[in-house]
C-alpha cells in the first residue's frame, strides 16, 4: 500500500458545522453517489466506542463463526468505512462497491451528514456508545498515533477541545443523543461498550436477534472468544497493523490499547474530573440516556 501524497496533521474541515478529518470531509461529496441496499447493515459509532469490536463480531456472525473467512482481509476492507479516504488506500466508497451483499458498513457520521440513501433504504443500524471519559482518553491516544488528525496538543487542551466538540466528528454529547433519539423511530439497536465488556455473550445474542439470525451455542462461544480484546489485539486482520505506519503509528500507541471500562481514572486529574462532570451534567440535562463510566 502506498501513502505517498499523504499530508499529515492537516487542520479539521467543517462540514455543516461538524469538524472532520480533512480527507474524510472531502470524501462526503463523492459519497452522495453511494447507493445503499435494504440488506446493508450499518455500524454507527462516535469514534473510539468499540466500532472495530462490534465489526469483528458482525463479520463473524455473517460468516457463521468461520475463523478462516474472517481472516480474509483487514477489518476496514471487510467492513467498509463509508467516509474513509486517505491517499494511497482504497476509499470506503470503493471498498463498499467491491463488497458483495449482504454488506456490513461502518460510519462515524452524525445523522445530519449521513448519506440519505441509507435512511431511504431503511438500512438497519447497530449503534455502539461508550462513556465519554473513556472515549476522550482513547481518542487522545488515537489522535497521537493516527496522524490524519491534527496534533492533539496536551491532554488537558485535548480534553477542552473534546468537551467543546472541536474534535473530529464534533460533539460526543450530540452524537450519542441524536442517534438515541433516532432509535425511537428507526430500526437501530443501541448498544453500550460497557455492557459488551460486562457480558459479551448477552450482547451478541441481542445482535443475533436484531439481524434475524441464530447460531449454535458453541459458535456464539467461539465468537466471544475470537473477539476478546486479547485475541483482537494479536489479530493483524483486526488490529490495523496492516495500514502504513505514517497513517497509524502503533509505536506511539497501539490501536488495541487497553480495551477496558474505567481507564479514564488513570488519566483525569481530580480537577479535570470535576470540571468534566459539571459540563457533562449541563450537556446531558433532559436526556434519559444513561452511561456507566466503570463496570
Ligand atoms: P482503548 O483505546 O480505550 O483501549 P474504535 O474501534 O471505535 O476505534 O474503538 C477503539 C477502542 O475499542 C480502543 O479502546 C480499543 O482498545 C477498544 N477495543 C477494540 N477491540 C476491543 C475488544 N475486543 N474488547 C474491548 N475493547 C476493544
Amino acid at each position: 500500500m502506498e501513502s505517498d501524497q499523504l499530508t499529515l496533521r492537516l487542520p479539521l474541515k467543517y462540514v455543516k458545522g461538524v469538524p472532520l478529518i480533512r480527507y474524510f470531509a472531502e470524501a462526503l461529496g463523492p459519497l452522495q453517489n453511494f447507493q445503499a441496499r435494504p440488506d446493508d447493515l450499518l455500524i454507527s459509532t462516535y469514534p473510539k466506542s468499540g466500532t472495530t469490536w462490534v465489526s469483528e463480531i458482525l463479520d463473524m456472525i455473517y460468516h457463521g463463526g468461520d475463523l478462516e473467512k474472517c481472516h480474509r482481509a483487514p477489518i476496514y476492507i471487510r467492513v467498509p468505512f463509508l467516509e474513509f479516504s486517505v491517499p494511497g488506500i482504497p476509499s470506503g466508497l470503493e471498498s463498499a462497491l467491491n463488497t458483495p451483499a449482504p454488506r456490513l458498513l461502518k460510519t462515524h457520521l452524525p445523522v445530519a451528514l449521513l448519506p440519505q440513501t441509507l435512511l431511504d433504504q431503511k438500512v438497519k443500524v447497530i449503534y455502539v456508545a461508550r462513556n465519554a471519559k473513556d472515549v476522550a482518553v482513547s481518542y487522545y491516544h488515537f489522535y497521537n498515533m493516527a496522524k490524519v488528525h491534527p496534533d492533539p496538543g496536551t491532554w488537558d487542551s485535548f480534553l477542552e477541545k473534546f468537551m467543546a466538540g472541536e474534535v473530529s466528528y464534533g460533539s460526543w454529547y450530540q452524537h450519542v443523543q441524536e442517534w438515541w433519539e433516532l432509535s425511537h423511530t428507526y430500526p437501530i439497536l443501541y448498544l453500550f461498550y460497557e455492557d459488551m465488556k460486562e457480558n459479551p455473550k448477552r450482547e451478541i445474542q441481542k445482535i443475533l436477534e436484531f439481524v434475524g439470525r441464530s447460531l449454535p451455542e458453541e459458535t456464539v462461544e467461539r465468537i466471544v472468544q475470537h473477539t476478546s480484546f486479547k485475541e483482537m489485539k494479536n489479530n493483524p486482520m483486526a488490529n490495523y497493523s496492516t495500514l502504513p505506519c505514517d497513517v497509524m503509528d502503533h509505536d506511539i500507541s497501539a490501536f488495541m490499547r487497553k480495551g477496558i471500562a474505567g481507564d479514564w481514572k488513570k488519566t483525569f486529574t481530580v480537577a479535570q474530573n470535576e470540571r468534566f462532570d459539571a459540563h457533562y451534567a449541563e450537556k446531558m440535562a433532559g436526556s434519559n440516556l444513561k452511561f456507566r463510566d466503570d463496570i
